[in-house]
């Protein structure tokens, strides 16, 4: 067995946004390793098509609704008997000028990137207290640590997800419980077309996996200590 599959085998996870892009990288990484996986996601479809891909629990549902988040963990737990690690990776960008951002608009990028993410990571903290153990991983972006034109919306939301990973990781941390927070920078998903722009190929931009690769040696450190922190940028995508 390798060190990557002592580490990961039998764990039980639950990656939020797992039916496409990073999320969905990540369930298949961790999948490849021995681990239980569950995903969720909005479009059933879509989700059930990952599912049968990755061979994981599909768990539809909405993170901006308080009973699906709760529900996405409750599954994972009634399944496989508890939580160990929480991809919390659903999210989307909206990039308008500060004077064309509405506040619908701004409510419905926090619900899902701030709100959504503190639903699911408190309910699946509930659990990892009570066990005394797990691993939380917020996927935020560098456009949580600077912001730029357009970044009202979506980097505000950003930053919050990052001052509240700093907050859980002071509490849960005396639990055993490690919170831990990724940057990635720009990666190769539906990302931008769904924000409604487009995205220029590259064949040296970062893609999926290598935020899971990254993503999975955090969770591979030893429980004894963590990686707070990290941001994955293409090396040269120019
Ligand atoms: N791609 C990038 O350049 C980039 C860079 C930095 C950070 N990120 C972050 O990485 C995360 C994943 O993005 P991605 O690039 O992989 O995008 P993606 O390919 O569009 O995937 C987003 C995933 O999140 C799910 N999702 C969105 N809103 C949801 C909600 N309210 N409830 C449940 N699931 C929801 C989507 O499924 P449904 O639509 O079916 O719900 C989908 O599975 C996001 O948090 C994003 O902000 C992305």
């Amino acid at each position: 067995m390798s060190e990557y599959e002592s580490a990961l085998s039998g764990k039980r996870v639950l990656v939020t946004g797992g039916s496409s892009g990073i999320g969905l990288a990540v369930a298949q990484k961790l999948k490849g390793y021995g681990a239980t996986v569950a995903i969720s996601g909005r479009d059933q479809a879509a989700l059930d098509a990952a599912a049968q891909e990755v061979g994981a629990i599909a768990v539809q549902g909405d993170v901006g609704v308080e009973a699906d988040a709760n529900r996405m963990v409750e599954s994972l737990v009634n399944e496989a008997g508890g939580i160990d690690i929480l991809i919390n990776n659903a999210g989307f960008g909206r990039f308008d000028m500060l004077l064309e951002t509405s506040a619908e608009d701004m409510e419905s990028v926090w619900r899902t990137n701030v709100l959504g993410a503190f639903m699911v990571g408190k309910a699946a903290a509930a659990h990892m207290v009570k066990q005394q153990a797990g691993t939380i991983v917020n996927v935020a972006s560098t456009a949580g640590l600077k912001g730029f034109a357009r970044g009202t919306a979506y980097a505000s939301s950003k930053f919050a997800l990052r001052g509240m990973t700093e907050c859980w990781r002071d509490e849960l941390r005396r639990h055993d419980v490690r919170v831990v927070l990724c940057n990635p920078s720009e990666v190769i998903t539906d990302f931008s077309r769904r924000a409604g722009g487009s995205q220029q190929p590259h064949p040296k931009k970062l893609i999926p996996a290598d935020i899971a690769d990254a993503i999975t040696g955090a969770l591979v450190t030893d429980p004894r200590g963590f990686v707070p922190e990290f941001s994955v940028f293409a090396t040269n995508p120019f």
